[in-house]
């Protein structure tokens, strides 16, 4: 049987779990269910990150200990998870025994092997993100306070005696793992980022404090603590019984996929694979890095009152909404916002129209002309031969982009399936063959859709598991979900069915408390919306008329070169591009595209715009022109250039 281990980032203590904390920790859920349905030996690990400052601070600042925090909110982090329905194999605490021996015997190989020494760090730490910065990388505000580049927040001055980690050393067998294996970092805009820090060089790193205590101490210089994020990451290896139980973690290591969110790759795709050089272990096969969501357009903080508890959408649509939801809008590895509205609608299209209303239909025939007994699959016509063939090709291409992570992409094929299937059910009127009593021919119709249905509940069972179980349950059978269900079109016959209620109750946007901030967003997006059908940024015009050559040369289009890229506040569609147009000079265009791409992989691309557009303004910013796009099933891809050429160039 073959293994598959995978990860999630260890969460921190000092808060209780929000949606935004808890999208890891799902997508981690869907991967592992996924390989367990396609027959791998699976172990999902997840966990707590406690020790370090900023837990410190925390446990301060509420009187109690450190150690009563961490129990109390790794406590929260389980409870979560099992009401969530996460199929983790084991949950790793970094205040656990086994992980404290690890990571002292891990960090003694280091110094064992030459890779620390002694020395003064002076210079800026960031707390929140335990995370030490050089001068050079800061930023600075308006009163000149120093401020972390990643969470912006102030950065405190440290100076002590540090021992340090030779990263520099292994600048080049880094670049080197980079070069050869193109997919160990993923997405590849993660991956390039990373590639540009090595190819700037990699500073020594600092790895203990003395001026902390809540940590795990260095065996040979114990008034020295671990540096929290090299305690942290050496929980991938002391979960899996690293180094005293060498079976179990020879049967798990090296790690399928870590999974991670993008602010801590650095950690994860070099220092991490630094350290496991450094002691000789062998390397994880793929870190994922995937996108940050905010809710309702807005980065999500206690102090906005957003950091929802998921339980609460859950408890309101359901866990498979949620999951659903999640996997299939916020598209993986790129950031993404969750909006009720959205999800709403997700639900009331995507679930209860195509999905469960077509199992609804289709139950009820059988229950009405065929006693509630799954009739047989007679005599195939070319339309149904059809059917099948378009299920296998779904299937082969959910399979390949699931192996591939690409998940949003992998169930948006499936609900292609699914319109095939409800076009099949309505283009083979059954409800007509019902009437002129053909039962052989309407029990094919209605078995093999069942079927169909079957196969669909299976494949996105890592997804949705609790409706898949219920399909099967009407469908008298065990809900086991194994790839085997996919085998052959006779696993039905005979088989009682229970009609039952609709399996995704539709819900109305009026029936939820959308509260004032939601309610003003959506206006403000509603505006934007019909701002952009004034001037439609990104839908591309098709028009059944013939148009001549003068027709088409009014427009004129250019290669641009994008030279910055930002997000428009407030928006949740909206990106502000200054764009090169060679002789034309520079100039500022708004785009709908903020859903598709994250503004920094886009500076430095050329795309194709039109220059000559009456300019326009989406959300009060002027905008002087429109990129073109390619739009198709949800998914928007900006249109470019083959090979290089000067900012400007005309289209013809
Ligand atoms: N403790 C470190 C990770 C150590 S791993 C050896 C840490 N913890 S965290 O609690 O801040 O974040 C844990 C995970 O939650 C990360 O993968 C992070 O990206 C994810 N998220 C936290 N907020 C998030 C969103 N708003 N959106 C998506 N994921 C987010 O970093």
């Amino acid at each position: 049987m073959k293994k598959f281990y995978i990860t999630t980032a260890i969460y921190y203590v000092n808060a209780e779990p929000h949606i935004g904390s808890s999208y890891t920790t799902i997508i981690g859920d869907v991967i592992a269910r996924y390989k367990r349905m396609m027959g791998y030996d699976v172990f999902y690990l997840t966990g707590t990150d406690e020790h370090g400052q900023k837990i410190e601070q925390a446990a301060r600042e509420r009187g109690i200990e450190p150690k009563q925090l961490c129990d109390e909110i790794a406590g929260k982090f389980k409870q979560l998870w099992k009401d969530l329905g996460i199929t983790n194999d084991y949950f790793v605490r970094t205040t656990d025994e086994a992980h404290v021996r690890t990571v002292q015997y891990f960090v003694s190989k280091m110094l064992e092997n030459g890779d620390l020494y002694k020395g003064i760090y002076q210079g800026w730490y960031c707390v929140p993100c335990e995370t030490y910065w050089g001068e050079d990388e800061l930023e600075v505000d308006e009163h000149g306070h120093k401020l972390c580049p990643s969470c912006k927040r102030e950065v405190r001055l440290i100076e002590e005696e540090n021992y340090f980690f030779r990263l520099s050393k292994y600048n080049g067998p880094l670049l080197k793992l980079f070069n050869e294996n193109p997919k160990f970092v993923e997405p590849d805009f993660r991956r390039n980022e990373m590639l540009r820090i090595l190819e700037s060089g990699l500073r020594d790193l600092s790895i203990t404090r003395t001026t902390l205590k809540w940590g795990i101490p260095l065996p040979a210089d114990p008034q020295h603590v671990i540096y929290v994020w090299v305690d942290a990451l050496i929980n991938y290896v002391s979960a899996i019984g690293y180094p005293d139980n060498p079976e179990m973690f020879n049967k798990w290591w090296p790690a399928d996929v870590h999974l991670i969110g993008k602010e801590i790759n650095r950690f994860h795709s070099l220092i991490w694979p630094a350290m496991l050089m450094s002691v000789g272990l062998p390397l994880p096969k793929k870190i994922y890095a995937h996108g940050w969501l905010t809710v309702n357009g807005q980065k999500i903080s206690k102090s906005l009152g957003n950091a929802i508890d998921p339980r609460e959408y859950v408890n309101r649509y359901g866990n498979d909404v949620v999951r659903y939801y999640l996997v299939r809008d916020i598209m993986f590895g790129r950031d993404g916002d969750f909006s009720e509205e959205n999800l709403i609608k997700r639900l009331n299209s995507d679930l209860a129209n195509d999905y469960g209303n077509l199992l609804h239909r289709t139950l009820a025939m059988i229950q009405k002309h065929f006693d509630s007994r799954m009739p047989e699959i007679g005599a195939l016509e070319d339309i149904d031969r059809k059917l099948i063939e378009e299920y296998e090709k779904a299937e082969a291409s959910y399979i390949e982009l699931m192996d591939n992570l690409e998940i949003t992409d992998a169930v948006d094929r499936l609900w292609q399936f699914i319109s095939l299937l409800n076009k099949y059910f309505d283009e083979t009127h059954p409800w007509i063959i019902a009437k002129e009593g053909n039962k052989e021919r309407l029990g094919t119709i209605l078995a093999l859709v069942t079927e169909n249905i079957m196969k669909v509940a299976t494949l996105i069972s890592p997804i949705m598991p609790d409706s898949s179980a219920e399909v099967y349950r009407r469908l008298s059978i065990e809900p086991r979900f194994t790839h085997e269900t996919l085998q052959g079109w006779d696993n039905l016959k005979g088989k009682q069915i229970i009609h039952g209620e609709p399996l995704f109750k539709k819900m109305d946007k009026s029936e939820i408390d959308v509260g004032v901030r939601l309610t003003n967003v959506s206006s403000v997006e509603e505006k934007v919306e019909m701002n952009e059908n004034t001037n439609p940024s990104v839908n591309v015009v098709t028009t059944e008329e013939l148009i001549d050559i003068d027709t088409f040369k009014k427009l004129d289009l250019r290669v641009a070169k994008i030279v910055e890229a930002e997000k428009v506040q407030k928006s949740e569609k909206l990106v502000k591009l200054q764009i090169d147009l060679g002789d034309l000079g520079k100039r500022q265009i708004v785009a709908g595209i903020a859903q598709y791409y994250n503004p920094e992989e886009l500076v430095g691309k050329l795309i194709i715009v039109v220059a000559n557009l009456k300019p326009a303004k989406l959300m009060g910013i002027e905008s002087k022109g429109m990129l073109l796009a390619a739009k198709k099933d949800g998914q928007l891809r900006l249109l470019t250039v083959l090979g290089d050429i000067e900012p400007g160039a005309k289209i013809s």
